[in-house]
């Protein structure tokens, strides 16, 4: 009687387990380059943004960054996303993202804009890359549209001040020599 339930069980289990390893509307990692295609069908176009991020970070100054997809050609406001970081670190503000792997995705398919924060590192230039999806809440893979998007920050150039000043001096140096030998 017993040994009858076992393929049960695994029918049960194998379900569970394919149910979770699609459960992409939960979140999803290992696409902010490549884009959410193979699966979602690109029912039109969409964009993705990047704000809040500065012309040139501060060494290790945490900033709030907001990602947004949005498409024209599919109605509704769901959609998710799928962001990475060549450097520094990223931090869930709140219930609507999470962090998965390496990368920062959705956790839900209900919404098109999230806020995150970033920690910058200490030096070297930062590259962040998007795959954004505009859903159409049917809960399948038709009628979504996703695109990438990527942007480079460098970091604020060392001692800014202590240059301008050197620079300063040197030209001072050079006006008062030009008047003691001319
Ligand atoms: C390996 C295939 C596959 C890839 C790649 C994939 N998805 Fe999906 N996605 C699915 C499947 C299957 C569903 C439907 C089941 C579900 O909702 O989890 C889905 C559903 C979704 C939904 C809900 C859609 C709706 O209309 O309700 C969102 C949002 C989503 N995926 C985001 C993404 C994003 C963002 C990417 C790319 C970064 C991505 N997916 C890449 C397979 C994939």
């Amino acid at each position: 009687m017993r040994k009858s339930l076992i393929p049960l069980a695994i029918l049960a289990l194998s379900l569970l387990v394919t149910a979770s390893a699609f459960a992409y509307s939960g979140g999803i990692s290992g696409l902010s380059q490549n884009g959410c295609g193979g699966c979602h069908s690109n029912a039109g176009t969409a964009q993705v943004t990047l704000d809040g991020l500065p012309a040139q970070y501060e060494p290790g100054k945490t900033y709030t960054l907001t990602v947004t997809v949005s498409s024209q050609d599919v109605p509704g406001e769901g959609g998710g996303f799928d962001l990475s970081v060549t450097a520094g670190t990223l931090t869930p503000i709140d219930a609507t993202t999470k962090i998965d792997g390496n990368d920062l995705t959705h956790t839900g398919a209900q919404r098109r804009s999230w806020s995150f924060n970033w920690t910058a590192p200490t030096q070297g230039d930062v590259t962040f890359y998007v795959a954004g999806l505009a859903a159409n809440g049917d809960g399948g893979i038709n009628g979504d549209a996703w695109t990438t998007y990527s942007s480079s920050v460098p970091v604020i150039p060392e001692f800014p001040g202590l240059t301008i000043l050197i620079v300063l001096a040197a030209v001072a140096l050079i006006i008062l020599l030009a008047k003691k030998y001319y």
